[in-house]
């Protein structure tokens, strides 16, 4: 199954374990939300409609917090997985929050922009690297002059000694939440599709390909939130 295959199958139940499967919820949300809001809110006061692109949406999560955050701001959701986009699309219309879905891959052309903020979290690490690195560069023509790229994500540690001492956290992080043996195993069953990347590295491909303003912004073990800005001139 692929990945999105097996998002589409927990769409469900995968709202109620975020907080506990996310230890650093609020910070690692907030932080993105954040970075992407100010670009939104300098197009609403130019007379735009702001415009932001949710990448791997799943249920919404960061595209309600960023509707919310930026009234009038028209969101678009691209996933792989309907099932996780219908969830969101209640989500929002509940929340009267203007949205448009789209039911593509991560590898396919972007939803026609520009944007003022592309967002994502916790889904391009699902993409191996080339394919990481080609959505970044599709992800900057897509922005408009000073726009902003976003990624909340799973990022691999340094090392493999590193790497292995994030998951160690992670499990007695989401333990000590009450994951139980169940969410644990599904959770690990999701994980079986991830290729995560070094946050670093990933940074040098941002400023690699014409990024400004490049910085990871937060990181607690394997959540990191890193960011770039498409240069005004
Ligand atoms: C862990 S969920 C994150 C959802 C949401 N962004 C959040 O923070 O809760 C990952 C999402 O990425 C989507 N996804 C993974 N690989 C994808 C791909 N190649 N193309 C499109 N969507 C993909 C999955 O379907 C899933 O909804």
């Amino acid at each position: 199954m692929t990945a999105p295959g097996v998002f589409d199958a927990a769409a469900g139940t995968y709202d109620q374990a975020r907080r506990r499967l996310v230890p650093c919820f609020d910070d690692f949300y907030g932080t993105a939300v954040d970075l992407a809001v100010p670009p939104l809110r300098a197009a609403a006061a130019a007379g735009r409609t702001p415009r932001v692109l949710d990448l791997g949406a799943g249920t919404g999560l960061v595209s309600v917090l960023v509707g919310t955050a930026v009234p009038g701001a028209r969101v678009t959701l691209l996933d792989g997985a309907p099932a996780m986009l219908a969830v969101a699309v209640g989500h929002l219309s509940a929340r009267g929050i203007d949205h448009e879905i789209h039911v593509a891959d991560l590898c396919d052309p972007l939803p026609p922009g520009p944007y003022d903020a592309v967002v994502s979290a916790l889904a391009i690490h699902h993409l191996d690297d080339a394919g990481k690195r080609d959505l970044y560069r599709r992800v900057r023509e897509a922005l408009v002059p000073g726009g902003v790229f976003v990624n909340a994500e799973q990022v691999a540690g340094p090392t493999p000694a590193l790497d292995r001492r994030y998951h160690e956290v992670w499990l007695a992080q989401i333990g000590a939440r009450g994951s139980d043996a169940a969410e644990i195993a599904a959770a690990r069953e999701r994980m079986s599709h991830d290729r995560p990347a070094p946050v670093r590295a990933q940074c040098d491909w941002l400023r690699d390909l014409g990024y400004a303003e490049v910085d990871t912004v937060f990181k607690a073990w394997r959540f990191a939130v890193f960011t770039g800005t498409n240069p005004s001139a």
